[in-house]
């Protein structure tokens, strides 16, 4: 059974980043149950619009909090979430004319990718943005 929990390894130190990380987790890992438990591509449309949003949602966030902040890997980091997105409805848009399988597949591939870059880009960018918040006294999202 795949694993979707949120690791500490993923954890950025920001609230409302981590919250979002753990969202898209969930959403994939509910699309995955609904998957395993036969839905058809219509039975999942809801689900991947709502995960679909979620993305983009985070996306937005994350881009926006650091666009200014010159983290090396950020042109780097908003291409990868567009295609990252691209994938998410290649996938669901190819599901009836692939199998279920198949679909499942290019899910957990999907997950791997999404996991690996949050270890990665998302968690160096996201520290970086921390370090820049401490050093102002200032939440870059607007929190305080
Ligand atoms: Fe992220």
């Amino acid at each position: 059974m795949e694993d979707f929990s949120m690791n500490a390894e993923y954890r950025t130190g920001h609230e409302l980043i981590d919250a979002q990380h753990l969202k898209v987790l969930v959403g994939l890992s509910q699309l995955y149950g609904e998957l395993l438990r036969g839905k058809t591509k219509e039975e999942l449309y809801g689900t991947v619009e709502n995960l679909e949003a979620l993305l983009k949602l985070h996306f937005f966030t994350e881009e926006a909090m650091l666009e200014t902040l010159g983290c090396s890997g950020m042109d780097e980091m908003v291409a990868h979430d567009a295609v990252f997105l691209r994938h998410l409805q290649q996938v669901f848009s190819d599901y009836g004319e692939n199998s279920t399988t198949e679909t499942v597949d290019g899910l957990l591939f999907l997950k791997s990718w999404f996991v690996e870059h949050v270890r990665h880009v998302h968690k160096r960018c996201v520290q970086y943005a921390n370090g820049i918040e401490r050093m102002v006294g200032l939440r870059l999202d607007g929190t305080n």
